[in-house]
């Protein structure tokens, strides 16, 4: 396997804000050696330093950037250089208005926070690409700089003029004619028919709020627009001759954009990672964030980079819990199980004043070295450094749970059997993490990535099918793969319009059975399904498909209501494989033994033929080598058979145990 990687050592640092303690030399100074010290290796500068690159319009100081780089470098830390559109300077706001974005409510903002420009305005295209290209012409061959760091979490929208008029352009792209667009909007419901492409509105509470075409291109369009507007930034780098590879750091289950669309336009996927540590249990949370991980490794099936994470506390969660001794260490090792070829921190150094000021920082208040937090960052730098070997390698699963964020968009939008939620994330969750539990890695693609690698495929509710999605799952199965489907799935097209003639649409045949009605449960409201007598009794919850076997073995039914006796799982064989469909949101520990199973009859390999329950493992390889991470998310040490043909590369393993809140690490050579 290629080695694919932007260093040949694992990235450690984070973001780095100079530009708050300019008239503080003497902290400065004291910072590069701090960072030494915590073998930071590499730091993001300029994120939101736009005020302080150009404070007056047309006025440039690049020079304390400049002079911190060279800085840096002499000290052996290298640079990930952002763009700063993320926030923008008083002026650009007050002398163009037309940067502040309009919400859907069509009131313009005024300036202030950040993150809230509009991604139309030819205005700050221009204002972004002027100092792009100054940053782009001062550092294209700067050897610090190794990555461009494009902006800051993307997200939002904005209702303006300009973007409306973006909106029609880009439907007009897409449907050619009013008449192709009023048939996939079906708007001769309430008499909505458009007669010309100038009367579309982007949705609102104003408006049309429940068009559920409009609101799905609409969220279609806040994506293509985004990531034209990110293009952009990057061609501007481009053309003032900056080579380095670029990314944009991506944010855990966001919604409002489809990052998939955004990934292919860039070289490495990067995310923040800030999960709520000590609020549940850990090894649950490590289950959840390690979701996140798998996702933004299978964007580009490659290392990803760890951008962001707390060195400790946050301060903006409801309760800003500190990081237990340990625990710093073993979540930045998780990330790197899961395909992380960085450990990076949201910040080097705490500021004193705005609305970060107490967020957690390598460097605190304080300023010291002999603080808990310092003496942990050190820690993890040491570890990155012990695990050097690791970085570049790659990830590889056998199977694969299929996401999608505009089926999402279209199921959650929809009204529907259960406005009081669907509950999409945990559908997707309860497979994961029970796949996970039985010690397989797990790549988690979204409908137009390839499937023909995995063993074993998992669609839960995937409500709409798009792409061709029918088409590709057929051949997986035909060629022998094994598909479990969920309740819920191909009920819609891309334009959201209902499948007719049976759902799931196109694969009625090949599941060996048809969705004939789907009752919803009140919340709270508990039913129940089984094997039979003597066997377990599961519950479930929210939503209960009610189908018309043809040809699929019932494998459990249900024992409650009306539908008692009806499949809540079958079984049906088609060419080569095996499609199995669950028909309800059942509990996990149905999850986690169907999954149990699965495993065995399919013959896929866990990383670690047993592995005891509390512990998590991952596995990464290279040409000659494959690293197990064994992880210990509890605070007790858990036993554990020590891999076979494997010798210890980290961590303590003493008694052959994995410590409370640690972590261990084999090298296995590969046969
Ligand atoms: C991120 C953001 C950073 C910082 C951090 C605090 O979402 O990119 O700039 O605000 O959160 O946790």
């Amino acid at each position: 396997m290629e080695r694919q990687s932007i260093s040949n050592q694992f990235i450690y640092g984070g973001d780095y804000n100079p530009e708050q303690w300019l008239d503080r030399p003497d902290i400065l100074a004291r910072d590069l050696e701090m960072m030494q010290k915590a073998r930071i290796n590499t730091v993001t500068l300029g994120v939101f330093s736009w005020s302080t690159l150009e404070p007056e319009e047309g006025v440039f100081r690049l020079e304390w950037l400049k002079e911190m780089v060279d800085n840096l470098y002499a000290h052996g830390i290298r640079v990930i250089l952002a763009t700063p559109s993320g926030a923008r300077p008083r002026w650009l706001a007050e002398k163009y208005p037309e940067v502040l974005r309009v919400r859907e409510n069509r009131v313009r903002s005024l300036y202030g926070e950040r993150h809230n420009h509009c991604y139309t305005s030819p205005v700050y295209r221009q204002k972004v690409r002027i100092i792009n290209q100054k940053l782009a012409q001062t550092f294209k061959d700067h050897p610090a700089v190794i990555l461009w760091h494009i902006s800051n979490e993307y997200s939002g929208e904005c209702h303006c003029p300009l973007c409306q008029a973006a909106f029609r352009r880009w439907l007009k792209q897409r449907y050619q004619t009013i008449d192709a667009l009023n048939h996939a909007w079906w708007t001769t419901f309430w008499s909505h028919t458009y007669t010309s492409f100038e009367q579309v509105e982007s949705p609102s509470t104003l408006g049309d709020s429940g068009l559920h075409g409009l609101s799905l291109d609409w969220m279609r369009f806040v994506t293509a627009q985004t990531t034209d507007f990110m293009c952009e930034e990057i061609r501007a780098l481009r053309q003032a001759g900056a080579t380095q590879p670029v990314t944009t750091n991506f944010m855990e289950d966001y919604i409002g954009l489809n990052y998939y669309e955004l990934a292919r336009e860039i070289d490495v996927v990067s995310w923040d990672s800030y999960p709520l540590w000590r609020y549940q249990s850990d090894s649950r949370t490590a289950l959840n964030t390690g979701m996140q991980h798998d996702m933004m490794r299978t964007m580009k099936h490659a290392p990803f980079l760890l951008m962001e994470s707390s060195p400790s506390s946050l301060n903006w969660q409801p309760v800003s819990k500190l990081k237990k001794p340990g625990l710093l260490l073993n979540a930045s090792l998780h990330a790197v199980a899961h395909g992380a070829d960085s450990v990076q921190y949201f910040q080097i150094r705490q500021g004193r004043g705005g609305f970060e000021k107490f967020h957690g920082a390598v460097i605190d208040h304080y300023g010291g070295e002999d603080t808990r937090v310092f003496r942990e960052a050190t820690q993890t730098g040491q570890a990155l450094q012990a695990l050097a070997c690791v970085a570049g390698s790659q990830v590889s699963a056998q199977a694969a749970v299929l996401w999608d964020t505009e089926s999402r968009w279209a199921m959650e939008r929809a009204r529907g059997p259960r406005n009081e939620g669907l509950f999409y994330h945990e559908a997707v969750f309860k497979s994961y993490q029970a796949l996970r539990k039985c010690g397989l890695n797990v790549d988690l693609v979204q409908v137009e990535q390839p499937l023909d690698n995995y063993r074993l495929v998992v669609v839960p509710m995937l409500y709409m099918f798009r792409a061709g999605i029918e088409e590709r799952l057929r051949q997986f199965v035909q060629n022998g793969g094994t598909l479990v489907m969920t309740y819920w799935s191909g009920i819609v097209n891309e334009s959201d319009l209902c499948h007719l003639g049976g759902t799931p649409h196109g694969l009625t045949d090949l599941l060996g059975l048809r969705s004939e009605e789907i009752d919803a449960l009140c919340t709270g409201e508990v039913h129940h399904f089984t094997a039979g007598p003597g066997a377990p009794l599961y519950t479930c919850r929210n939503l209960c498909d009610l189908v018309r076997l043809q040809g699929a073995q019932p494998l459990m039914t249900y024992t409650d209501d009306f539908y008692k006796g009806y499949p809540a799982l079958t079984v049906h064989s088609y060419g080569k494989g095996t499609a199995y469909y669950i028909c309800t949101d059942a509990e996990e520990a149905f999850y986690n033994d169907f999954y149990r199973e699965m495993v065995s009859r399919t013959g896929l390999s866990p990383i670690l033929p047993h592995l005891p329950e509390g512990l998590e493992v991952s596995s990464r390889q290279d040409s000659e080598n494959e690293y197990i991470f064994v992880q210990n998310f509890t605070d007790e040490a858990i036993a554990l058979p020590a891999p076979a043909d494997a010798a210890l590369l980290f961590g303590d393993f003493s008694e052959g145990k994995v410590q409370g809140c640690s972590t261990v690490v084999f090298r296995q050579k590969r046969s």
